[in-house]
């Protein structure tokens, strides 16, 4: 061999015959020969092919192969060192063997040197490229769910003047929410494969349901109305459900699930839980591309279905509706907005203002521009049982943001409230205009209920609004509603 010189794996070709050199393969070499006389450096005998891999499945190749990769001469035994550009993306290597899952959609360069330990060495270069497999996703979704493309859920616009934020340690990312975008519509989550989330949250309704309660699995009904689920993540409030049982939106989110007459893995009754569902949700070969997509691993576990579930739910978002255009002129909620009728105005500031100046005090507990609830809030006055009269419940201190109560072209996303009790947007500004005791001086209803809607001795709201000034409410309450959420592809069904 040629000593002392620096040369390319194309000067070596005559020596030791190599693929790579000037054709297709972008395998190349490089030697370091050794100073001493009597040492010579190993060389590249076979030199490694390119090798392809998928994002987020398990990547294993001898780079070595098998120990023929380089040859020394001198008999020396090679230890090999492995270098990865731009980025080793969850690989390792023993002994020159790469493994591991690779953990971003990104080819890899790869480096492989053998020393001989007497200060010769030579490298061999090839690329993994790196692949994304939805082979199962597109058999079952065609281009509705493309990895390659996903949609923007993460940096969807939201307006300056929004100052609730709470992401719950739980930011959105497109690849979780497109996880949970098809976990949200899949009625495999439920133990007869007839009920998903989008079976009581419908997105023609604003996530919601037109019927009182909603029809879970073999004949089960839900005990409340369901809710609609808007700008879930800008709100004070971080509690979920009408009662504020569930701690975070994540812990609420596999609630359902686990729900007897929802979607029915109760564990009780015969029924199976949980862990039943993960293996089942494991066999399906689409969650296996999805969750190691988003996870890097085909495991489910109750955590990954929170996260993935509330990223898609928080990321259905409401901020095109007339209110906010009014909103982002005025500069601030209180003046009248000049895209708004004499009457929506009119409505606007009844709403804001409190009762002993006016209004109607729906400001103190459904704040704008969210209009999310007061957390402090107590119970407003419904205090209904749904499909029970005569029985009473005083827990519920939560509400949805009063953004779309109604659709873009002025239907109803009603009944209202968690009963279901009250069928139009006049019904709930009757309620609130002379608040009702149903329960006939129960103690309960009475401690629970909000002090801003009593007075002392037990006095109850009573507004006196006219009969023009219910319908300036309720055509306030009509500024608040988007469009773009109720058509757009990537909170429809994958399906
Ligand atoms: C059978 C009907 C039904 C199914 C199925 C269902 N939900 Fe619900 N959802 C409801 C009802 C009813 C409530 C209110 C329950 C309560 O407060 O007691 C609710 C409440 C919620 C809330 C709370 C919203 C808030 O502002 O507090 C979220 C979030 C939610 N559901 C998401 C989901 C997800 C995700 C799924 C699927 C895993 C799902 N739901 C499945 C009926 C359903
Ligand atoms: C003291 C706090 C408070 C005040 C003041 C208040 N609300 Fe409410 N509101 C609530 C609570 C709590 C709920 C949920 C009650 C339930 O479902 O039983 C609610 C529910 C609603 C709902 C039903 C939401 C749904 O998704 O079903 C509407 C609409 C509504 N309020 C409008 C108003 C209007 C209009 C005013 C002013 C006239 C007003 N509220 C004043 C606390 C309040």
């Amino acid at each position: 061999m040629i000593r002392g010189l620096t040369f390319s794996l194309c000067a070596v070709l005559w020596v030791v015959p190599m693929a790579g050199c000037g054709g297709g393969n972008s395998a190349t070499t490089s030697v370091t020969p050794t100073p001493t006389s009597t040492n010579q450096a190993p060389v590249v005998a076979s030199a490694n092919a390119d090798q392809a891999g998928n994002f987020g499945f398990d990547f294993s190749y001898d780079a070595t192969q098998s120990g023929t990769t380089f040859s020394d001469v001198n008999g020396d035994t090679l230890s090999y060192s492995v270098a990865y550009a731009p980025s080793a993306n969850g690989l390792t290597d023993t002994a020159g063997v790469i493994s591991g899952v690779v953990s971003a959609n990104e080819d890899i360069s790869v480096t492989i040197t053998a020393a001989d330990g007497n200060g010769g060495s030579v490298s061999d270069t090839f690329s993994i490229s790196v692949t994304i497999d939805q082979s199962s996703l597109q058999a079952v979704f065609g281009g509705r769910i493309d990895l390659e493309a996903l949609s923007n859920y993460a940096n969807q616009p939201v307006p300056g003047y929004i100052r609730q934020l709470n992401e719950g340690g739980n930011p959105i990312t497109d690849a979780g929410a497109t996880l949970g975008r098809v976990l949200f519509y899949d009625t495999a989550l439920s133990i007869t494969d007839g009920v998903s989330c989008a079976s009581c949250h419908l997105q023609a309704r604003g996530f919601s349901d037109p019927n009182v309660v909603s029809a879970g699995v073999e004949g089960g009904v839900t005990g409340r109305h369901s809710m609609r689920l808007i700008n879930t993540q800008f709100a004070e409030e971080t509690k979920f459900f009408w009662d504020e049982r569930a701690a975070s939106h994540e812990i609420q989110e596999t609630q359902p699930l686990q729900d007897h007459n929802e979607m029915g893995f109760s564990g009780q009754g015969g029924r199976p839980g949980l862990a039943t569902l993960f293996a089942k949700l494991e066999a399906i070969e689409y969650y296996e591309e999805l969750f190691r997509f988003v996870y890097l691993d085909p495991e489910i576990t109750e955590e990954k279905l929170q996260f993935a579930l509330a990223q898609f739910t928080k990321s259905i978002y409401s901020f095109d509706s007339r209110f906010d255009a009014g909103r982002a002129v005025a500069g601030d909620v209180d003046p009248d907005f000049n895209n708004f009728t004499v009457d929506e105005n009119a409505g606007k500031t009844l709403f804001l203002n409190p009762p002993n100046q006016g209004g109607a005090g729906c400001r103190g507990c459904h704040r704008p521009p969210e209009f999310d609830v007061d957390p402090n809030s107590g119970h407003n006055g419904v205090v209904g049982v749904a499909n029970a009269s005569g029985s009473f419940d005083f827990t519920v201190t939560r509400s949805p943001s009063l953004r779309d109560v109604v659709d873009p072209n002025g239907g109803s996303n009603g009944p209202f409230m968690h009963d279901g009790s009250l069928q139009s947007l006049n019904d709930v500004v009757d309620h609130y205009n002379a608040i009702q005791d149903p329960t006939g001086g129960n103690p309960n209803f009475f401690n629970g209920l909000d002090n801003r809607l009593s007075g002392p001795n037990n006095n109850l709201q009573r507004l006196n609004l006219t009969q023009a000034q219910k319908d300036q409410i309720v055509a306030f309450l009509g500024t608040l509603s988007g469009s773009n959420l109720y058509t757009d592809v990537k909170y429809s069904d994958p399906f």
